[in-house]
């Protein structure tokens, strides 16, 4: 439709019609709609009667193309001018086909993979009917004891924005297409703002944060996305400096629509807006309605404050009709967008039903285990006891060696039973091998216990593999605790007393605790949740068919207490440096180092590589000039490799205190053995500017510090003026 056409339509709307539309419901409630009998259960508790059902606007959670048609079909048959709903659901990290965990695509640092990911996600998500997915979230993340850190890319702002942009391009496409191109869905940015920042990693707390690290730090990502066209975002449950970010008029309207610069919809998270009365700012549901549409929240997800409340706040002059046309307006153009208004089944009905669907496709499978492999980050190979070899009898032991809980929490569709476990791909990758599971992840019983260590006993090497359930993270899974249970440190410690090297796989959803593990283990791997090709791309890494490649998005710390622990911290008064170690009145911990056990960007190789020749081209540089670091990057090893080249900034002196370096670019390069390359980044003046006492975002004069290497140790190469 032309834009004045929708115009017109809003004009036909009548209020009542105005206010259904800005709210979304399950497909149940629908279900409910074709039976005329008494309306119980859920429609009661909202107190919906049947006759809101014809005008309520989208629809979330829906699993089948055959459950959209029935429930868009009845509905068309029912809602007086012909307005389609569009239907919206959580495709996370794939649909049916799933990817590894975001997390683990974090550590890809591989943005043509992430976007892979998002236009097979939106392939099999339209083919079941999906519109709208509630992906990318880009909530930057500190804290490992939050569940929902496996649904970010990690600590950096810089990393998150990289990610934002492929996602977003991945879903919705990079050219308006999708009014026309079905295989493309709606993305929804969230959750605005600073989620991840939960207090004490208890899910669903309070956030406060300054207005400068929300800036600085959360907003990036964000701000990325909307740059490359996200048309949604998502409102958080959290507090923003103490204001539920769903009633946040200054979050919602100063910083997402005039600074961001966002013009497309805002829809609440489940059940937000009536969150504000538990949250103790809204007296009733219709102070939640109030709030929430003045902080101009277009879409309420799951609860009826609008529905029940709008009407007498714009009949008694509270809320404008204005206020209630821009957000219709907003979930009309989302509509015209995907192209529901000209075919409300997105292609679905037109599709000959000999066509063969797309979903779980071998080449979708072939790229998840690409990202499988390439997510795999290897923490330690002593000995290089790594990658195994085709002559060694290789035992696969552990409560995850035989599990196909490696989904991990957002695979909603998902099924296990479709899924590779270790044991299963590395006897496709490998002769000798065998393997003893654990039925029960947590508890192993005496009879696995007894197998597992009679084939260890008998084998060259032993793999063992760990790690957490999918639903010990993701949402509402917070942990005070981030160590794997006590009977998988035993197992482990018990293996290592065999005296033949251990390689340790780890499953989770959340950087762990893993001091002991490592203590314990030969060579270490951190696998994630990697999805249905799981043993697969674990043994394409394990087997040497791929070298590993994965760098930790996210610091893993040395113990729980060491939370939130990430590179960028800013400086302190008393720094701990090498050299006053015996100094007292110092920045540390009395009882381990304030270094994490794995820093961010840390990840080996089966290969080595060397830094040499760099070179800059300036010394000093004004703010018209760009200033270039060459780096030549030698694979120094005897295997082929990638290798994530990292460069950081320091800010040396500023106006507030700054972090001690900073990404500000990296490129991931492929090298067969011997062979070198040289990197170049240019840096502009934007990548030297930060908020500053005043929140003007601009750049210092004087000295800054380049550091540049594999990981976020990098090593300090050179240093430049701004003159
Ligand atoms: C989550 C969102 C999700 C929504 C819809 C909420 O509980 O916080 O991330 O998109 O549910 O399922
Ligand atoms: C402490 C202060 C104390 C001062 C003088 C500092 O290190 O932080 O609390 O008053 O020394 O002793």
């Amino acid at each position: 439709m032309k834009t004045v056409q929708i115009e017109d339509l809003l004009k036909e709307m009548t209020l009542t019609e105005k206010i259904a539309q800005l709210t979304q419901l399950t497909p149940q409630f629908f279900s409910g709609a074709s039976s005329d009998g008494e309306i119980t259960g859920p429609m009661a508790e909202l107190g919906l009667k049947a006759e809101d059902l014809k005008n309520i606007g989208s629809v979330l959670g829906t699993h089948t193309a055959e459950e959209v048609m029935k429930i868009q079909e009845a509905y068309l048959k029912t809602n007086r001018l012909g307005i389609p709903l569009v239907f919206m659901a959580d495709v996370i990290h794939g649909y049916r086909t799933i990817f590894p965990i975001p997390l683990a695509i974090g550590a890809t640092w591989n943005a043509d993979l992430a976007q892979k990911v998002a236009e097979i996600s939106a392939i099999e998500a339209s083919e079941a009917g999906v519109h709208v997915t509630f992906s990318p979230m880009v909530d930057l993340v500190r804290d490992p004891r939050w569940g929902r850190v496996m649904e970010s890319t990690g600590e950096d702002a810089y990393l998150n924005s990289y990610f934002a942009r492929a996602f977003v391009k991945g879903y919705q496409g990079e050219h308006g297409e999708l009014a026309t191109n079905f295989d493309r869905v709606a993305a929804c940015v969230k959750h605005f703002a600073a989620y991840g920042a939960a207090e004490a990693g208890r899910e669903y707390n309070t956030v406060d944060t300054s207005v400068r690290e929300l800036y600085q730090n959360y907003l990036p990502a964000y701000q990325a996305a909307i740059e490359a066209g996200v048309l949604l975002v998502m409102t958080a449950f959290n507090t923003v400096d103490g204001i539920p970010a769903t009633g946040n008029q200054w979050l919602m309207q100063d910083v997402l629509r005039k600074d961001l610069g966002f013009t497309g919809l805002v829809i609440s998270d489940w059940g937000a807006v009536g969150e504000l009365i538990n949250h103790g700012v809204a007296e009733n549901s219709k102070e939640a309605a109030y709030q929430s549409i003045q902080a101009g929240v277009d879409l309420e997800m799951m609860t009826s404050c609008y529905l029940q409340n709008l009407e007498a706040l714009v009949m008694e002059n509270h809320v404008q009709i204005e206020q209630i046309d821009a957000a219709v307006l907003a979930v009309l153009n989302l509509k015209n967008a995907l192209g529901l208004f000209e075919d409300p089944y997105r292609g679905l009905k037109t599709v000959a039903p000999t066509k063969k669907l797309r979903t779980m496709s071998d080449n979708h499978r072939r790229v998840a285990r690409e990202v499988a492999a390439e997510s795999v980050v290897l923490l330690k190979n002593k000995n290089y006891a790594l990658p195994l070899r085709k002559e060694q009898k290789i035992a696969v032991v552990g409560p995850l060696a035989e599990s196909q809980d490696v989904l991990g929490a957002w695979s909603w569709i998902g099924e296990q039973t479709e899924s590779h476990h270790l044991a299963d791909g590395l006897k496709m990758a490998l002769p000798n091998v065998v393997s003893v599971g654990w039925q029960q992840n947590q508890q192993v019983t005496a009879e696995e216990l007894a197998a597992s260590r009679t084939i260890a006993h008998d084998a060259d090497i032993v793999v063992v593999a760990l790690g957490e359930s999918s639903e010990s993270s993701g949402e509402a899974a917070s942990l005070a605790t981030i160590r794997l249970p006590v009977e998988q440190e035993q197992f482990l410690a018990e293996l290592a007393d065999l005296g033949k090297p251990v390689v340790t796989v780890v499953f989770g959803g959340r950087p762990l605790d893993l001091s002991d593990i490592s203590f314990h283990s030969t060579a270490l791997v951190m696998a994630w949740f990697p999805g249905t090709e799981a043993g697969t791309g674990i043994a394409d890494v394990l087997s040497g068919n791929v070298s590993p490649s994965g760098k930790l998005p996210m610091s893993f710390p040395v113990t729980t207490g060491q939370v939130p622990v990430y590179y960028n911290h800013l400086k302190t008064g008393r720094p701990a440096h090498v050299g006053n170690n015996e100094q007292k009145y110092i920045s540390r911990y009395l009882d381990i180092p304030n270094e994490p056990l794995y820093d961010f960007g840390f990840g080996l190789s089966y290969t080595t590589f060397a830094y040499s020749n760099v070179k800059q081209s300036h010394h000093k540089i004004t703010y018209q000039e760009q200033l270039t670091f060459e780096v030549t990057v030698t694979n120094t090893g005897k295997l082929a490799g990638k290798e994530t080249v990292q460069l950081y900034l320091e800010d040396v002196v500023a106006t507030v205190a700054r972090p001690v370096k900073e990404l500000r670019r990296f490129e991931k390069i492929y090298l067969e053995a011997g062979e070198s390359q040289v990197v170049t980044f240019n840096l502009t003046l934007e990548d030297l500017c930060y908020y500053q006492r005043n929140l003007d975002f601009k750049a210092d004069l004087g000295n800054f510090n380049v550091y540049l290497g594999g990981s976020s140790q990098a090593e300090k190469v050179g240093s430049f003026e701004l003159i």
